[in-house]
């Protein structure tokens, strides 16, 4: 398998990007004639080929069910499987592969754990807290929950930058706060939230922590443990895996005491008519055939981006959002949206008099990919006064001549619309 280049040392130099983006078969392709600018990385991630290679060797070679079967092909995709399981361990930190549940993404696994965590623990007049900046994911799944216990929904306010206001979150936690559902890294903003200072405080006042690590896992080293996390979750797609395969790791003890959530195969120890034993966690959540080549994947994406070292990652996606910053307040009737002191691979604005959709178009027939709209985070926009932003979001792969190719695209919009 190709390793990803790097050359040594810790400086934002320290990665060697164009090495690094030949191992990325879809960025040497055109778009309208022109060359590919992705920076949609916050809706999805590119493929590098050691991930294409993985999965194409596990249908090509090893494929078959998994924890069902004697013979050879079903043993090595469940040892392949099950190795994906402990690759995420060392991945995320965490203390056992028990804790460590596939799931469809992020999406589900905040609905699992609303499902099952929170029908049992949550009851008339208890409080779920999220913040402001929360995206529709870790939104829409308390507010369901909620409504259907009685339970209540709270919202801590975030400030005109797009960081979180501590004493208004604190002033939110009290005896009847059983969960604190906070965005490590908001999609729409970049915002990096402090983690750790806010799950030290709910879990103070006795109330679980639930991080949704969607826009964080790959973009810097995530210790489950040490972010002090009840639930940490993330998908595959936006960490250079495949789509349809995500994470929930929960405390093994959490994790146990927690029912199932979905019925059938492969997460019971025995069945009969009248009465059903289920698996221990990890299995108890996993009903059914998962998705075994995704898993697999997904393990191959986390060991491309190990080899090539999160800090070092880190350090380039810095200098790259310190870079584009810059070069776009150069640009007159264009505001940020989102300028946090805490900041990771997001560079949201808007541009004046244009519609955001409008934007993104033109900037796709320069062969530039950014997300335009409200970015599945109405609420953020409703706060920020706007219907929608441009946003440029980065991965490790990104050059500076990109950023400024999106200047250059952004000053032909204005052009046009002048
Ligand atoms: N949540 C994804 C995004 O930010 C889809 O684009």
């Amino acid at each position: 398998m190709r390793q990803p280049a790097q050359t040594a040392g810790s400086t934002p130099d320290a990665l060697d990007v164009q090495s690094v983006r030949a191992d990325f078969p879809i960025l040497s392709r055109t778009v309208h004639g022109k060359p590919l600018v992705y920076l949609d990385n916050g809706a999805s991630t590119q493929k590098p080929q050691a991930v294409i290679d993985a999965v194409r060797r596990f249908y090509e070679h090893d494929y078959a069910n998994i924890h069902r079967a004697v013979h050879e092909l079903s043993q090595a995709a469940t040892e392949a499987y099950e190795n994906a399981r402990r690759t995420v361990q060392r991945f995320l930190r965490a203390e056992s592969e028990q804790e460590i549940v596939f799931v469809r993404g992020t999406t589900e696994g905040i609905n699992l754990v609303a499902g099952s965590w929170g029908r049992a623990n949550l009851g008339p007049g208890d409080e779920v807290l999220i913040t402001a900046m929360e995206h529709h994911s870790n939104i829409v799944p308390w507010q369901m929950l909620c409504a259907e216990r009685g339970a209540r929904l709270v919202v801590a306010p975030m400030d005109q930058t797009g960081a979180l206001i501590w004493p208004e979150f604190e002033k939110r936690l009290n005896s009847r706060t059983k969960l604190l559902g906070v965005v490590h890294v908001s999609n729409a903003l970049g915002t990096v939230n402090p983690v750790r200072r806010m799950a030290d405080a709910a879990h103070a006042v006795g109330a679980r922590v639930l991080v949704d690590g969607a826009q964080a896992v790959a973009h810097a080293q995530v210790d489950v443990n040490a972010l002090g996390a009840d639930f940490y979750v993330f998908s595959g797609h936006k960490i250079f895996g495949p789509t349809g395969v995500g994470v929930l790791w929960g405390k093994a003890d959490l994790l146990e005491a927690m029912p199932p959530w979905q019925g059938g195969g492969d997460m019971i120890r025995s069945v009969s008519f009248e009465k059903t034993e289920y698996a221990p966690a990890p299995a108890k959540f996993e009903a059914g055939t998962p998705h075994i080549a995704g898993g697999i994947g997904l393990a191959a994406a986390l060991d491309y981006v190990t080899a090539l070292g999160l800090p070092a990652i880190a350090a380039w996606e810095h200098e790259l959002v310190r870079y584009a910053h810059e070069r776009l307040a150069e640009i007159p009737g264009l505001r940020f949206i989102g300028t946090a002191p805490r900041k990771a691979a997001v560079v949201s604005f808007v541009l004046d008099g244009i519609h955001a959709t409008d934007a993104g178009m033109i900037l796709d027939q320069e062969g530039i990919a950014v997300r335009a709209g409200h970015h599945c985070a109405e609420p953020v926009m409703r706060f920020f006064g706007v219907p929608g932003t441009i946003r440029a979001s980065f991965a490790f792969y990104n050059t500076r001549d990109e950023v400024d190719a999106l200047v250059a695209g952004v000053r032909k919009v204005q052009k046009l619309f002048a």
